[in-house]
């Protein structure tokens, strides 16, 4: 596989993952044709040697795994953690706001979005709902994303992804000329500023109203202004939402929308830039770069020897790998599909049930926690230290703090090095100005939970938090040679894991 075809899959994955649990579906989805087969949690596990499974949570939380046919409290697991979520705008229960025949949408924002880079931008609007159908017409064996089922007589609450894949708002900026310090000055309230604009009433409508001949459609977003001021308006939305699930799931028979979960996020694809097109530029790279690497990844593992016996007991396989893919970093993984949730360790503890064997497993593992690295602003390189200044171009980025905001310490810094060298890919360091706080991510998360030896690196990247973020075009290639190459070693030369 090379640069270029990678960067494609790549866009493609972002392009159709504009929220965490399209990443997850899309993910279940490339693992599921690569031959993974599905465990749900609430189902009993009968795990075998030289399978591949995965596993989701919440539909925004994947786990994937190859057991490999060595015992793992012997051979050790070798793992890739990323996170699946990225700062956004998500739309609030009730969100319309109505003034000057105009309605905006209100948002939360979700993690340290950097807000500046929201306004004037076409907007997609994605996420997942519920909703309540009958079940005489539903295909119980193609939902990918249903993290829950109630049943109440022949009614089901299903969850359903939903997609408009098109700009359907914008947050316009105030102009220069009412703002005269805007380029100095300008602080922004989210409350205020960044409900995005979603629709104008039409003038044909607003005509109708000026004539008494206006009828109210029950499908329709577009008004009667005053309707807004009412109980009816939490409808519209909600409403219009359904419209746009039903149009995407035509074989479902829907009843009713009962909650949503709809987040805006950048509807421009990614694409190259620079004037050698060595730039890239794309939404959430933040970090599904980090989750298609360990994706595409695991699903190579056996795939370049597909002749291979899976049944056989001789050697010549790797030590089990996992993916383990997990929601909420940006707000803390605090959560039951978070890195400081029960997921993890549930499934580590299915996969190796004897407590005696599960720690020992542990102790023999190395993860590699994968999240994007600041690389070095060329307008601002006085906010890094001047001998850790990753670039773009000139591959992956180790990560320390001495304060374990970052999980890497001598032995697993050492492993990715080596990992580096013989995957015969250049990497670089950060470490954060002793006077700045730093970042955090999962690294530190799962190993502090499970005692598994970790170091974090990730590719590095410029405009962190942005709604569009950059990297270079060989930067999310290198970072898939040495997971690549990690995942392909039949034994880490670490001694204190042996
Ligand atoms: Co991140």
């Amino acid at each position: 596989m090379y640069c270029d075809k990678y960067n494609e899959e790549l866009f493609s994955f972002i392009k159709n993952s504009p929220t965490q649990y399209h990443a997850v579906a899309n993910m279940a989805r490339s693992l599921s044709n690569g031959g993974f087969v599905e465990l749900r949690e609430h189902d009993s596990w009968f795990i075998k040697p030289h399978s591949k499974y995965f596993a989701t949570r919440n539909g925004s939380s994947i786990i994937a795994f190859l057991t490999g046919d060595n015992c793992p409290w012997e051979s050790g697991i070798k793992l890739v953690g990323a996170h699946t979520d990225s700062p956004c705008l998500k739309v609030k229960p009730t969100p319309e706001i109505q003034s000057h025949e105009m309605v905006r949408l209100g948002v939360e924002v979700y993690g340290g979005a950097l807000l500046n880079s929201w306004f004037d931008r076409g907007l997609n609007l994605a996420g997942r709902v519920t909703v309540l159908v009958t079940d005489e017409d539903n295909d119980k064996d193609n939902i990918v994303n249903i993290s829950g089922v109630g049943e109440y007589g022949k009614e089901f609450i299903r969850t359903l992804l939903v997609n408009y894949d098109t700009a359907v708002a914008t947050i316009p900026s105030l102009a220069i000329h009412l703002d005269r310090e805007a380029n100095t000055k300008r602080v922004l309230n989210p409350q205020i500023d960044m409900p995005p604009l979603f629709t104008i009433y039409s003038h044909s409508h607003l005509e109708d109203l000026e004539n008494g001949s206006i009828q109210q459609e029950s499908n329709d977003f577009i008004r009667e202004p005053d309707s807004f001021s009412n109980s009816s308006t939490s409808k519209s939305f909600r409403l219009m939402l359904l419209e746009q699930v039903i149009k995407e799931n035509s074989n479902i028979n829907i009843k009713e929308l009962l909650d949503f979960d709809m987040s805006f996020s950048d509807a421009q694809p990614p694409f190259f830039t620079g004037v050698n097109q060595d730039i890239i530029s794309a939404p959430r790279l933040d970090n599904l770069l980090s989750c298609h690497v360990a994706l595409k990844s695991i699903l190579r593992v056996y795939s370049d020897n597909a002749s291979v016996d899976f049944t056989s007991t001789q050697g010549g396989f790797a030590p089990p790998c996992m993916v383990v893919c997990t929601d909420h970093e940006e707000v803390g993984s605090d959560t039951a599909a978070g890195a400081k949730g029960s997921f993890f360790n549930s499934v580590l503890s299915r996969l190796i049930p004897d407590t005696e064997q599960r720690v020992r497993s542990a102790a023999r593992s190395f993860m590699i926690s994968l999240d994007n690295a600041h690389a070095v602003h060329p307008a601002h390189s006085e906010l890094y230290d001047s001998s850790h200044t990753p670039v773009l171009n000139q591959g992956p980025v180790l990560k320390t703090n001495s304060s374990q905001r970052y999980a890497s310490d001598c032995e697993s810094a050492a492993l990715f090095r080596y990992i580096c060298k013989r995957a015969d890919i250049p990497m670089q360091t950060f470490v954060m100005r002793s006077d700045m706080p730093c970042g955090s991510t999962i690294g530190p998360i799962i190993s502090s939970s499970t005692g598994i030896k970790t170091v974090d690196a990730g590719a590095p990247t410029l405009a962190m938090h942005s709604i569009r973020e950059i990297t270079g075009s060989a930067d999310p290639f290198m970072l898939f040679q040495v997971i690549n190459h990690f995942f392909s070693m039949e034994s880490l030369p670490l001694l204190s894991l042996i």
